[in-house]
């Protein structure tokens, strides 16, 4: 990583919090966004005085058009911006079958729509810049839709597979994208609750996670999925899934449908 200004969404708790912590550690200056100006300035505060680093906050409902795009301008102008830690996302739509249309709505414009538009917004100038960085938080739910709730997950897969051809078409220009699968981590995000129902063994501590990240992100990988012991497994999966490509479309229906 260069020693140039990251902006980090959803840096004011949890993952994105360490996040700052750790790029600023590395020597990078910082933009931190998130809805709470005041836990945003507190943490800014504490890693000036810990860092040195510059670090300014920019207090932002990423789910609302106004401010999602004072921040798309900010990484479409500022050329000193050259990593974006697409992080900030919500959970808990409970089951579908009592979703609340309002909050599936707000889900979808922070996990998918500002993600989405935040990556698109600083990838020209990346691209054409041949360096810099994109890395996306998504979650080991992208890898088991069924399992969990019903839009979250399918929130997450679009990351996955936002990032993965982002990094296609990105990467032979020089710009780093990486999609971060955490599993059940330790933050806010999960109602005290909920975690202590969870063997301890399943949960990972947050300073954890984002160091496993960014040891990921340091060996170059793509997907990082900071618990998954061996690597062998999910190389397996993407080389089933290429290897479906030559029958993925063809003029003919399968046989078992008529053709
Ligand atoms: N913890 C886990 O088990 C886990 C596992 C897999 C993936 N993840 C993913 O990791 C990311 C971070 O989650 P976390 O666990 O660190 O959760 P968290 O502790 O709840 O933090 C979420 C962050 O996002 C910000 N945020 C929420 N809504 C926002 C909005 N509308 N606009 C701007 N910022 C907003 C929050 O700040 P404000 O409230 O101040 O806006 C907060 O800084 C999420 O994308 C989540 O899906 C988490």
């Amino acid at each position: 990583m260069s020693n140039e200004t990251f902006l980090v969404t959803g840096a004011s708790d949890g993952i994105g919090a360490v996040y700052a912590e750790r790029l600023a550690r590395r020597g990078h200056d910082l933009i931190l966004v998130a809805r709470r100006a005041d836990k945003l300035e507190a943490l800014a505060r504490d890693i000036r005085a810990a860092h040195g680093v510059s670090v300014e906050t920019i207090a932002a409902d990423l789910a609302q058009p106004a401010d999602l795009a004072r921040i798309e301008a900010r990484l479409r102008s500022d050329a000193a911006i050259t990593g974006l830690v697409n992080n900030a996302g919500i959970a808990g739509e409970g089951s579908i079958l009592g979703a609340d249309p309002a909050y599936l709505s707000g889900m979808i414009a922070l996990n998918v729509l500002a993600v989405t538009r935040l990556a698109a917004a600083i990838a020209p100038r990346l691209a054409e810049r041949g360096s810099g960085a994109i890395i996306n938080m998504t979650s080991v739910t992208a890898l088991m839709p069924a399992a969990f709730t019903a839009v979250y997950p399918a929130t997450k897969a679009f990351v996955l597979a936002f990032s993965e051809a982002l990094q296609a078409e990105l990467g032979p220009k020089g710009v780093r994208v990486q999609a971060v699968l955490p599993g059940i981590t330790r933050t806010a995000i999960w109602k005290e609750e909920a975690i202590a129902r969870i063997p301890p063994g399943m949960v990972m501590m947050v300073d954890d996670m984002v160091d496993a990240a960014l040891a990921g992100f340091d060996l170059g990988e793509t997907v990082t999925i900071p618990s998954l012991p061996e690597t062998a497994g999910f190389d397996a999966f993407i080389a089933a899934r290429e290897a479906l490509r030559p029958g993925l479309s063809l003029s003919t229906p399968a046989a078992r449908y008529g053709g």
